[in-house]
């Protein structure tokens, strides 16, 4: 059976998730906007790259959830992005209402889908969307820590003039300005990065990784990035759609893990078939657990702002 993935939100963002899912053959791919017109151009436009690209996928756009119906997976990029001086955060109400939308017609014709939320504020979003839907928790992810893992190899790779393949790291915590870039757990190659860059050094890029989507917003002005966020959330449906069990970090509904309760926030996970399939609890140091902590504290008086509303 050809998989189905629908990307919600045919912006900037869900429009390069489909043109990389496209690209990758892993499924046929249905865009959905509220705009008219919008999800069917950049649809066939995309499908039209097919045969100059080589790739043999149907991608289709729509207005409704029809076509939508039985996806595997239901990537949600839908939202207001953010422009200069706001933070994720300041999008919370109305991204809260775009996601709780979506959420409720997307699991309507694909009540057996995985949602992978993309949306900003994101931790936030992703509660949201595993209250709305009611599914289970393994089957609602969040991309975050693959967009921000990505930026801080980037820049440890850049930094020490050594492949970007080589750069292994890990940033838990939430989707915004408290994510904890582990620099203990970070190596190039096996090579503990402490062993190769001083720690003024490790601070600097642990913060660009912090700012990283905030550096991007400064130049684009009027949004935020798409390129990397795209990339993060495709490596995340293929290691579901074929059964990788990659182990990324993600954002995760934790019950107790990481002294964590009833909150999405970013941790390594092994994402296969079934969507998280194991949480990995990490040692952490004091200093790394009080930060993760701190970060978590942030999403929680997001989601205490959207339980008003609900
Ligand atoms: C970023 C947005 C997508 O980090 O949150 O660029």
């Amino acid at each position: 059976m050809r998989k189905k993935v629908t990307v919600v939100g045919a912006g900037n963002v869900g429009a390069n998730c489909a043109l990389r899912l496209a690209g990758k053959e892993l499924a046929d791919v249905v865009l959905v906007d509220v705009v008219d017109g919008v999800p069917q151009g950049k649809g066939l436009d995309l499908l039209e790259s097919g045969p100059v690209e080589g790739y043999d996928v149907n991608i289709t756009g729509a207005n409704d959830y029809g076509p939508t119906a039985n996806s595997d997976i239901v990537i949600i990029t839908a939202g207001f992005p953010r422009t200069p001086g706001m933070s994720r955060d300041d999008l919370l109400i109305k991204n809260y209402e775009v996601v709780k939308t979506a959420t409720e017609q997307a699991v309507k014709a694909s009540p057996n889908a995985i949602l992978i939320l993309v949306t900003n504020p994101l931790d936030a979003m992703c509660w949201t969307a595993l209250q709305v839907s009611k599914f289970p928790k393994a089957r609602v992810i969040g991309m975050a820590g693959v967009l921000d893992t990505a930026r801080f190899r980037t820049f440890i790779a850049q930094e020490l003039n050594v492949s970007v393949e080589n750069v292994t790291a890990l940033v838990l915590g939430g989707h915004g300005d408290t994510m904890v870039p582990i620099a203990r757990l970070t190596s190039v190659s096996g090579i503990p990065l402490s062993q190769l860059l001083d720690q003024a050094t490790i601070d600097r890029l642990v913060q660009r990784a912090r700012d990283g989507g905030a550096e991007i917003v400064k130049y684009l002005k009027t949004g935020s990035a798409y390129y990397a966020p795209s990339s993060a959330a495709v490596e995340m449906a293929e290691s579901i759609l074929k059964d990788k069990k990659k182990v990324l970090p993600c954002a995760a509904y934790l019950e107790g893990e990481y002294g964590i309760k009833g909150l999405y926030v970013g941790v390594p996970v092994k994402l296969g078939a079934k969507g998280i399939e194991k949480i990995y609890e990490i040692k952490l140091q004091p200093d790394e657990q009080a930060a993760l902590q701190k970060s978590a504290a942030a999403v929680q008086e997001l989601v205490d702002v959207i339980k008003t509303k609900m």
